[in-house]
C-alpha cells in the first residue's frame, strides 16, 4: 500500500515520504480499515510515540497520522461489535502506525459507526478536537447543566467541539476569537457579552462575541475569575470591574 513515512526526528515534515508499505494485519479485538480520509497535525512529529514503541525501541520508518474515516476491510480473531464494509471513524494508537496510509489496523474499540450522512473529511476531523474538548469539558470540569464556560477560540478546532458540546450539555458559552469568526461562532451556539479595548492586545481574548441572547448577569461564576481587563462594561449588560 502507499503510506507517508518519517524517520528522521530532526528533519520536521520536510521529512515525511510516499513510500510503499507493507498492508497492515488485524492483531486480537483489531480491525483493518482502508482510509478515506486522515487527519495529522505536524506536532505529531515531536511526540517520542512517534519514534519508539512502548519499550523505547526505534520504530521508524512510523507512519503519522492518528485520526482516520474510512470502511473497514478486515476482522481480527475475536473482534466484535463492527463488520466487514461498515463506515467508521476514530483514532489510532499513539504507538503504532498511523492514518497517512491506504490502510490501518486500529482496535476496535476506538472506533465509532459513521452516520451515513456525514462525509469521510468531517469524520476523520471530528476524534482528537472532539476527545479534548470532551475530556476538558467533562472529565476535567464536571461540567454540569446552567453553568458557563469559556471557549477561547471558539470558532477553532477545539473551541468550536467545547462550544457545541457545552451547549448540548446545557451550560452557557462565552466565545472569544477574532471578529471575522464571530458568526461562525455564534452558528456553533456561543453566546456572549462585549470586552473592553484593553483586551484585545497582547496574549488576551482579541474580542468577545457578542449576542443579543442572553444578558450576562455580574454575578455569573464564569466572568468573577476574570482578569480585570477581560470584564466587560456594555450598556444593556454593566459588568463592574475589580
Ligand atoms: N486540535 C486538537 O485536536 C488539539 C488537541 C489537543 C490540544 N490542542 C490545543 O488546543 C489549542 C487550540 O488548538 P486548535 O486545534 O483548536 O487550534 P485552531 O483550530 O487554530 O483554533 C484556535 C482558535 O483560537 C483563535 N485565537 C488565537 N489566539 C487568540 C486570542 N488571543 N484570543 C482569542 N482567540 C484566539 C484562533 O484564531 P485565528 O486562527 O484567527 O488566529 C483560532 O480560531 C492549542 O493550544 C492546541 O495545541 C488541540
Amino acid at each position: 500500500m502507499k503510506a507517508i513515512v518519517v524517520t528522521d526526528q530532526a528533519a520536521g515534515t520536510a521529512g515525511m515520504k510516499l513510500v510503499e508499505r507493507p498492508e497492515p494485519q488485524p492483531s486480537i479485538n483489531d480491525v483493518v480499515v482502508q482510509v478515506y480520509a486522515s487527519g495529522f497535525v505536524n506536532t505529531e512529529l515531536s511526540w517520542p510515540s512517534t519514534w519508539t514503541d512502548r519499550l523505547d525501541r526505534d520504530r521508524t520508518p512510523s507512519i503519522p497520522g492518528h485520526e482516520l474515516a474510512g470502511v473497514v476491510t478486515a476482522l481480527g480473531y475475536g473482534t466484535a461489535g463492527l463488520s466487514v464494509g461498515q463506515r467508521v471513524f476514530g483514532l489510532t494508537d499513539w504507538y503504532r502506525d498511523g492514518t497517512l496510509a491506504e490502510y490501518a489496523a486500529v482496535e476496535a474499540r476506538n472506533l465509532a459507526p459513521l452516520p451515513d450522512d456525514v462525509d469521510f473529511t468531517v469524520g476523520a476531523s471530528l476524534p482528537i478536537s472532539g476527545l479534548t474538548a470532551w475530556q476538558g469539558l467533562f472529565e476535567h470540569g464536571r461540567l454540569r447543566a446552567g453553568q458557563s464556560v469559556i471557549a477561547h477560540g471558539a470558532a477553532g478546532a477545539v473551541g468550536s467541539m467545547v462550544t457545541q458540546l457545552a451547549r448540548l450539555a446545557g451550560a452557557y458559552v462565552i466565545g472569544t476569537g477574532r471578529a471575522a469568526d464571530r458568526q461562525k461562532a455564534l452558528d456553533f451556539g456561543a453566546i456572549s457579552c462585549s470586552i473592553s479595548s484593553a483586551a484585545t492586545s497582547g496574549s488576551g481574548p482579541r474580542a468577545w462575541f457578542e449576542s443579543e441572547e442572553r444578558s450576562c448577569p455580574s454575578s455569573d461564576r464564569s466572568r468573577r475569575g476574570l482578569p480585570t481587563a477581560w470584564r466587560s462594561t456594555s450598556s444593556s449588560n454593566p459588568i463592574a470591574p475589580n
